[in-house]
């Protein structure tokens, strides 16, 4: 049995929970109604470590200049969004090296027509023609590392991630039949929401699409963006009636208005007596209202550099602890 640090509540084990971001700049709506919202509603319940995932984010042409400011913020954001670091431990991947030392060993229980399906593989190995390697298609290796480092048993992520948690448990599955059963299989967890749409209404938000509404926006630059945005568009004139089943915005109102605010749009949707300028006025201050105590807490941080690289080194060096553990008992089921 390994030595391995478990944490206990209330006399009880916790299981681990983990979960990671790339540090792509700023942090989205999507990316905290799809996994941080989640993330925070789990912070009393697991052991978690959440990781800024820089060794991923060099798959695709990246800057090397910002890539600190990146990680920087990454961790910011998150913090300023809710994630305690008294309750869970926040580290930057390249940190901790036996996250690669793993992934090479975990490799060589992994299928390549596996890796082939995956389906973020292909959309952004088409998307980054002239700079797809092998990073990019060893991708999910290096995520299941990051689990099986820490023997994560839970692991919160939005839905585009689904398909990676599943291959996951298969490498898992893979080494555990050649060896004894060391590591445990994760299971993915989702928020209610799962996949948000970006502001184009076509596509899941995602940064690289330019299509996303950031956590952290200023009020001015909200309305910018939501001013113009995509409604149903059989609302061509005021007096159209529309569907609110059929408006992007409407699945951002689920988000964060109220159920009375809820009526109200339908209600004023449905019977064309309220116009989307106004639906989107609503909209616009329920997502300042969100947005305003992380906006704050971000501000504040930003000015508190020392206190977030503190964070950061020693959940790193707490999470060393545990990877060196968990590879040494690797390689002596390996005979390594
Ligand atoms: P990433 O920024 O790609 O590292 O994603 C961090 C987390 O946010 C992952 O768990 C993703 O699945 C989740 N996520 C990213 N974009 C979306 C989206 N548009 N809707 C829901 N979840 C998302
Ligand atoms: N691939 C994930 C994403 O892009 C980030 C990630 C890296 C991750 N390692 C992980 C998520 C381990 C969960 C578990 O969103």
């Amino acid at each position: 049995m390994n030595k391995e640090i478990k944490k206990m509540k209330k006399g009880k084990y916790m299981k681990r929970l983990f979960s990671g971001i790339q540090p792509s700049g700023t942090i989205h709506i999507g990316n905290y109604f799809g996994a941080i919202s989640n993330w925070i509603k789990l912070l009393d319940k697991y052991d978690c470590i959440f990781c800024i995932v820089d060794y991923h984010a060099i798959t695709i042409p990246y800057d090397k200049e910002l890539m600190q400011k990146r990680i920087f913020d990454a961790a910011v954001d998150n913090i300023s969004a809710g994630l305690d670091p008294e309750k869970c431990k926040i580290f930057v991947q390249s940190h901790v090296s036996e996250h690669t030392e793993l992934a090479w060993i975990l490799s060589c229980f992994t299928r390549m027509g596996e890796l082939s399906r995956m389906t973020q593989y292909k959309q952004k190995s088409e998307q980054h023609k002239a700079h797809a390697n092998c990073g990019l298609f060893t991708y999910p290796i290096l995520m299941t590392a990051d689990i099986a480092i820490y023997k994560g048993e839970v692991v919160p992520v939005g839905e585009d991630q689904i398909q990676h948690v599943e291959l996951a448990r298969e490498i898992i599955r893979n080494f555990n039949t050649a060896f004894d059963d060391i590591l445990p299989e994760p299971s993915e967890i989702l928020s209610p929401t799962p996949r948000i749409m970006g502001l184009d209404a076509d596509n899941k938000m995602s940064k690289s699409l330019n299509n996303h509404i950031s956590l952290t926006e200023t009020d001015e630059d909200l309305w910018k963006k939501l001013a113009p945005a995509k409604t149903d568009t059989n609302r061509q004139r005021l007096k159209d009636p529309g569907d609110p089943a059929k408006c992007n915005l409407f699945s951002y109102h689920k988000l964060v208005s109220s159920d009375a605010e809820l009526k109200q749009v339908i209600e004023g949707c449905t019977t064309a007596s309220m116009g989307c300028f106004d639906c989107k006025k609503i909209l616009c201050k329920n997502f300042s209202e969100l947005m305003g105590p992380i906006r704050d807490k971000k501000e504040k941080l930003m000015k508190e550099k020392d206190y977030v690289l503190n964070v950061l080194n020693e959940s790193a060096s707490k999470c060393r602890k545990i990877a060196k553990e968990t590879i040494s008992e690797i390689k002596g089921a390996m005979g390594l």
